[in-house]
């Protein structure tokens, strides 16, 4: 396989991953909100985000294994964990984010198996640094990526982007629902 060919699999792995983890986020964030009522209900909520919430793992270790082949890219393993240490430098910063990302949701995920197992408030801010993954995410994609520029990708993340926002400001407004 060619360098061409990593290139490809790592933006459609990258591109679907965001997809998935948006998918999460929104109704992870939904899910004791009451705006999407008209839509669903929070048990078809709930699903959805218990669905999407692995599905990352996958797409985004294959998003990885293949830039690691990527001679252009030149992602060795540790830029994988620790962020800003990849000496490509004008992709540093939102390479580093990337990477910042990832260890969070990995956390955030690893820690979502071992709830029954934790303190429920610990477990609760370790799943919120998930809006802060999605920002770091949101700017590794936007600076990183080769497709952002494309209207698709551009409207799926703008919209996820303000679905965010309109969810926060409504648990702003109308505090948090109980499950
Ligand atoms: C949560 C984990 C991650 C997700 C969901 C993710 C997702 C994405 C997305 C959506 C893009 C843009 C693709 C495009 O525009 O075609 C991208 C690009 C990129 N990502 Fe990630 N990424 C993650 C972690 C990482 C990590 C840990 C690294 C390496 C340390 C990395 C390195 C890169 C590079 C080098 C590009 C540019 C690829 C290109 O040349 O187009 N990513 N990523």
């Amino acid at each position: 396989m060619d360098d061409l060919t990593f290139w490809f699999i790592a933006r459609i792995t990258g591109l679907t991953a965001f997809a998935v983890l948006s998918l999460s986020v929104l109704s992870g964030e939904a899910l004791r909100t009451s705006v999407l009522d008209f839509l669903a209900k929070n048990r078809a909520i709930r699903r959805l985000h218990d669905f999407t919430t692995p599905l990352w793992l996958p797409l985004v270790f294959a998003h990885i294994i293949a830039l690691l082949f990527d001679k252009t890219a030149a992602i060795r393993p540790i830029d994988v964990v620790v962020p800003f240490v990849n000496p490509y430098e004008p992709y540093l910063l939102p390479i580093g984010l990337g990477t910042i990302s990832f260890d969070i949701i990995m956390v955030v995920t690893v820690t979502s198996w071992l709830r029954s197992r934790m303190n429920n408030t610990l477990w609760m801010w370790i799943h919120r640094t998930s809006y802060i993954a999605f920002v770091a995410l949101f700017f590794h994609a936007a600076y990183s990526g080769t497709d952002f520029d494309a209207p698709l990708v551009s409207a799926l993340a703008w919209s996820t982007a303000a679905g965010l926002a309109i969810l926060g400001v409504s648990r702003i407004i109308w505090g948090r629902l109980p499950a």
